[in-house]
């Protein structure tokens, strides 16, 4: 069973202090009710694709003012002013440059749902001008830059809430209060899966940009490359530039679950991997098959080394174990199958079936808490340093994949030992530009 030490690092990876624990119980419209007077002012940067899920959230909160909203394309920016428009009868500041957001004093909050290398630069600088932010996963789109996101947080005294949503999901909350409490014993090995059907993005040639789009601000720091119609919308991901493949994309938010479950809150020591684009003849320049298993060393008075296990093929038109993507917990008195959209089943020693519980996630709960953190000043559940750990094994993964041997890594200085080029894949290289992070 779980140690007092154990339950207190699940609480904390949980970011649930015992009052905070409790108040979760409580319904959702009740802690909306409690807050309803304190009226947050928001602005959204990159109301695309999951940024105008966020918004669509946001407008229909009482305790929330969507001020802002930016976007680098102006179609996109004029859709999501509208949509402010149409569901608060409010006009709205609509901006490109994500600075303009950042200068108003007015402005509490920002949800910052950019391509994954924006997500650090525009963290940093609204941590720098005393925005609290909700920023999408993978929190980083190298290691370095999650390590800056932590210090800038710190530094700045700001709430940095993660959007990896299970976080904030009741069942999968009590997924993991089980195994700390030791439903099946010692948790040695956790494996995450991604097995869904992805599309190919086919082989296109550069050329002009469309006249709607600032392609320019919408690279940011990121070195100069040609525009090409299979960069963007949303397909920037498969590019080794601007995002970190299916593991930093939909892995993520399953390799975090793995590493809640399994107990762990530092770095593993050693990365293994393979993988590589065995499906898709495309421009997609990330695996579309791949497995990473990550160890871990005994410690923190944990007897045994432990390992995280990732597999992905997104060629599979088919669920796995019952679920798309999901999570199996290896104990040593049984294990668990955890689906964060659909839920969990427990199977105990000598396969007798043991505890089950149904649910889905709810972005709405985990707005709930990042806004709660901002009014109380607690750490919210997908801190920014817990992100940063789990984007850490997505960038790890994918260096042990590129350069094909076992990676050594010192989990104390986040350093690559003996190696240097899977030392150089930890941080990229920037443009000289107004938000290229300092010390990157
Ligand atoms: N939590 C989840 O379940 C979930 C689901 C989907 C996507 N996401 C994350 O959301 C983020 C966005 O993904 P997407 O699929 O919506 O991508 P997308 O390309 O559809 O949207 C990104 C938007 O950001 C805009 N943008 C780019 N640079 C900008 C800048 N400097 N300032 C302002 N706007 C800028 C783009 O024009 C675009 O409208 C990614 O990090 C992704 O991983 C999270």
């Amino acid at each position: 069973m779980s140690s007092p030490r154990d339950r207190r690092r699940f609480l904390r990876e949980a970011g649930l202090g015992l009052a905070s624990a409790t108040a979760f119980h409580l319904s959702a419209s009740a802690l909306r009710a409690a807050g309803a007077n304190e009226q947050i002012q928001v602005g959204v940067i990159g109301p695309g694709g999951m940024g105008m899920s966020h918004l669509g959230e946001l407008v229909g909160r009482e305790d929330v003012v969507v001020s802002h909203v930016c976007d680098v394309d102006a179609q996109r920016l004029a859709a999501a002013a509208q949509l402010v428009r149409d569901r608060t009868g409010r006009d709205v500041q609509a901006v490109s440059d994500l600075r303009r957001v950042l200068d108003d004093p007015q402005v509490d909050a920002v949800w910052i749902a950019t391509p994954d290398h924006w997500h650090a630069p525009a963290t940093i600088l609204a941590c720098a001008a005393g925005k609290h932010v909700y920023v999408e996963k993978p929190c980083s789109h190298n290691l370095r830059e999650g390590r800056l996101m932590v210090e800038a947080a710190r530094r700045h005294k700001r709430i940095v809430q993660v959007g990896t949503q299970s976080r904030s999901t009741a069942h999968v909350i009590e997924a993991m209060r089980a195994l700390q409490e030791g439903i099946i014993g010692d948790v040695l090995v956790a494996k995450a899966w991604n097995s869904q059907r992805r599309g190919s993005i086919g082989r296109q040639q550069p050329c002009a940009p469309p006249a709607h789009l600032d392609y320019d601000l919408w690279l940011g720091p990121a070195p100069v490359q040609p525009y090409q119609p299979n960069l963007l919308p949303g397909v920037w991901r498969w590019w080794h530039a601007f995002g970190a493949g299916d593991i930093g994309n939909d892995g993520v938010h399953d390799i975090d679950l793995a590493r809640w479950g399994l107990g762990v809150d530092g770095h593993p020591h050693t990365i293994t991997a393979l993988g590589g684009k065995y499906v898709f003849d495309d421009d997609q320049q990330w695996p579309d098959t791949q497995y990473v298993v990550f160890e871990y060393p005994a410690t923190n008075g944990f007897p045994h080394p432990r390992q995280l296990i990732f597999e992905q093929r997104i060629w599979s038109p088919y669920f796995q174990e019952g679920h798309e993507n999901g999570n199996a917990f290896y104990g040593t008195k049984g294990m668990m199958i955890l689906g964060k959209k659909s839920g969990w089943q427990v199977v105990l020693e000598r396969n007798q079936p043991g505890p089950s519980m149904e649910g889905t996630f709810s972005l709405p709960d985990h707005h709930q808490n990042f806004l709660d953190s901002v009014r109380s000043g607690s750490r919210p559940r997908a801190d920014i340093e817990i992100g940063h750990l789990t984007a850490s094994l997505c960038h790890l993964g994918n260096i042990a994949t590129r350069v094909n041997r076992v990676v050594h890594f010192d989990p104390a200085t986040e350093q690559v030992i003996g190696d240097d080029e899977a030392a150089g894949l930890l941080r990229r290289t920037y443009r000289d530009h107004w938000a290229t992070p300092r010390d990157a």
